[in-house]
């Protein structure tokens, strides 16, 4: 799909790789709508971007905020094309059982059920004007786990999953899925994973930090060519395979023996 002229929703565009992906989009010819929790942030960024991009209040675990928020980008701009769920949020790196179960219920709620209020809110339209796409984001804890980061690997591994799924149930009806796996990027939520901010690791973490445009022009780039799989950050591939191996070398024998399996 061209991006010039079409109309796209980012949601969490208030933040480093939300407004890198409206930055990008703009740079296209997209109108574009920055959507935010914290409307000071959305509406900075769509300020900085310019384009006539705008800014929206917007929590993406209400269905009723995101029919708000449709009304309002449909007066604006007319029928969205693309749709970017990309809020997210982030636990601090700790031991699986210290985090609290409303801090569990918390990530799982922006980062996976968020993802599908965005998909319940728009998909039925798209299938049926047989035109339309969507990104989510999630993350390359979404492919490689990290230790001590439990739950976010739970909840981004959810969004990819369930991205793959639908890529395959849409595609007969014309719409396409992309999935963004980002490592890191300079962003308030990677700034604030960092334990001391000014040790030198934190100064090797910030030298680390794509900037977030570059991971909206590889996003641009996906929506025009119906790409699955946006991956940024190539320095993981290993991590990638081994775990891909891993998976492999598993598949033995049958537990059962005889089984015949789907075959
Ligand atoms: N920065 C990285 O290194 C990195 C790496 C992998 C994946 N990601 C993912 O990228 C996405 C964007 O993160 P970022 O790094 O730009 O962080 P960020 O904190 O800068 O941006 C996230 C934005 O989401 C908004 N948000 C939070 N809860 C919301 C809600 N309920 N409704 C609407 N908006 C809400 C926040 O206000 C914030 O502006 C997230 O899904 C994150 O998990 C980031």
């Amino acid at each position: 799909m061209e991006l010039a002229g079409k109309v796209a929703l980012v949601t969490g565009g208030g933040g480093g790789i939300g407004a890198g992906i409206a930055e990008a989009f703009v740079e296209k010819g997209a109108k574009v709508a920055l959507s935010d929790v914290n409307p000071d942030y959305a509406r900075a960024e769509a300020e900085r971007i310019g384009g006539g991009a705008i800014s929206l209040q917007h929590d993406v675990t209400s269905l009723d905020s995101w029919a708000r928020v449709k009304s309002a980008v449909e007066a604006e701009f007319g029928q969205v094309d693309v749709l970017c769920n990309n809020a997210g949020v982030a636990l601090p790196f700790q031991p699986f059982e210290d985090v609290e179960p409303d801090e569990f219920a918390r990530v799982m709620t922006i980062n996976v059920t968020g993802v599908y209020n965005g998909c319940k809110t728009f998909i039925a339209e798209m299938k049926a004007r047989k035109a339309g796409h969507i990104v989510n984001t999630s993350s390359l804890n979404g492919l490689v786990p990290f230790g001590s980061f439990a739950t976010y690997c739970a909840s981004k591994f959810a969004v990819a999953g369930m991205s793959e799924a639908l890529c395959q149930e849409l595609a007969p009806f014309g719409v396409g899925v992309s999935i963004l796996y980002p490592g890191l990027t300079r962003s308030r939520m990677s700034e604030g994973q960092m334990p001391d901010q000014d040790s030198e690791a934190a100064e090797f973490m910030r030298r680390a930090m794509m900037e977030p445009v570059w991971l909206g022009r590889a996003v641009a780039r996906a929506v025009e060519t119906n790409t699955l799989h946006i991956i940024t950050h190539p320095e993981h591939r290993d991590g990638l395979a081994a775990r891909f191996d891993a998976i492999l070398a598993a598949h033995g024998d049958p537990a059962q023996p005889g089984y015949p399996g789907y075959t």
